[in-house]
């Protein structure tokens, strides 16, 4: 059945797939009005999983028009969420007693339960002098390595500042369902995640320590977090930083909220695949365009290793010496600042944001690492 969905993508936009049998794009067709009418046991099985989406997204979409393929993904998912089927529910709750924080040290990783986060907030490795930022991954995005590499890679820019809790909520693994409900999952893990804040700030740990970011997904449990966490407590979590968050089902004025400016104090948000797989709309206090609004970043010739760029970008100025590695100018298209139309001061994308600016900003980046156009390529960053 899978397939067939495919083969309706295939027949839109490629002339000549030998697996599709224009009789039986009626037969799905069909089934897809049946859906509309409330008939939707069979839709789970149409939506493809994150793996074969995100190869689907490598292997056929390259130079075809990502926007509306997307668009009729997104389609699908309305119509899953808003089914309210009790299968939808049942299969896809989250396994929240199986779900971790990593608190990263440089010489271990420790593991702590999502429910039971006191452990973690007493831990002899957690030094409540520092900063805390946790950093949520999305589910298995680029088939497999790319949610730990992106914790890896992180950590690794982290532990080099120093100074500084840091943890990660992997995902990954619980969230690796179809898309829909991995989307359906944000908002559970997003008030777990608030839940554990909460009994921090209550041990008094400052407030403005509190950092969340997350990667696609990982930056919509994010925003779900920090409203709970509003919700909760009258307070603002102080910063949210949203790594290209997810696209696909976080529709405005839809069943899914998404990470948006007001989740925390200061909301910031790195865009590298706007309108596929990231959002496209300005959803932050400060929205950073990398290299304009096209789904491409530079050097990258497919949608998930563009949308994989925000962490990259990000976890570069974390080093100490990069922190100026990416600067952004307020403007209102990359052509406007590549034409010099935009004049106002330099601010700088990433781990040296400040949390007082606003509005949509542009920058363009290279093509490959160091991605900072105003990276000195003769640095290596020194870690202590
Ligand atoms: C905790 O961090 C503070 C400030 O960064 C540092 O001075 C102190 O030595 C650290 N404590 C431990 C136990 O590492
Ligand atoms: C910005 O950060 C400073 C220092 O942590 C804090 O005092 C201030 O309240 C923050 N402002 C906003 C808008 O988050």
């Amino acid at each position: 059945m899978r397939l067939l969905v495919y083969c309706l993508i295939g027949l839109l936009f490629i002339s000549h797939d030998g697996y599709c049998v224009p009789s039986r794009l009626f037969d799905l067709v069909g089934e897809l009005v049946d859906a509309t009418k409330g008939a939707l046991g069979s839709i789970p099985s149409l939506i493809p999983t994150p793996e074969e989406f995100f190869s689907l997204s490598k292997n056929t979409f390259i130079g075809l028009p990502n926007q509306v393929v997307f668009a009729f993904f997104n389609q699908f998912c309305n119509m899953a969420l808003n089914s309210n089927s009790v299968f939808v529910k049942k299969k896809f709750t989250p396994k929240l007693d199986e779900m971790s924080f990593i608190l990263h040290s440089k010489s271990s990783s420790i593991s702590i339960p999502l429910m039971k986060p006191d452990e973690m907030w007493k831990h002899p490795e957690f030094n409540t002098s520092n900063p805390l930022v946790i950093f949520v991954t999305g589910w298995k995005t680029n088939l497999k390595e790319e949610a730990s590499q992106a914790q890896n890679v992180m950590a690794a820019a982290y532990m080099c500042r120093g100074n500084v809790n840091f943890v990660t909520l992997d995902t990954a693994a619980f969230i690796d369902t179809l898309y829909t409900w991995s989307a359906f999952n944000t908002q559970t893990i997003g008030e777990y995640l608030s839940k554990a804040v909460q009994k921090l700030v209550e041990s008094s740990f400052p407030l403005e320590f509190i950092h969340l970011m997350g990667h696609s997904l990982g930056a919509q449990i994010c925003g779900a977090a920090g409203r709970h966490f509003n919700q909760n407590t009258q307070l603002l979590i102080a910063r949210i930083t949203g790594l290209d968050s997810a696209n696909p089902c976080f529709n405005n004025g839809g069943v899914l909220e998404g990470l948006f400016r007001g989740d925390a104090a200061f909301v910031d948000v790195i865009h590298t695949n706007p309108g596929v797989l990231g959002k496209k709309e300005a959803i932050g206090d400060i929205d950073f365009f990398c290299n304009g609004v096209s789904p491409l970043q530079p050097g990258s010739f497919d949608v998930s290793s563009s949308h994989g760029r925000a962490w990259k970008y990000y976890a570069e100025s974390v080093y100490p010496g990069n922190e100026n590695n990416f600067l952004a100018r307020e403007c209102t298209s990359i052509t406007a600042l590549n034409n010099n139309n935009c004049l106002g001061p330099l601010i700088p994308m990433g781990y040296a944001t400040p949390n007082t600016t606003k509005g949509n900003y542009f920058l363009n980046t290279n093509s490959k690492s160091p991605y900072g156009e105003h990276s000195r390529r003769d640095h290596q960053p020194v870690c202590v």
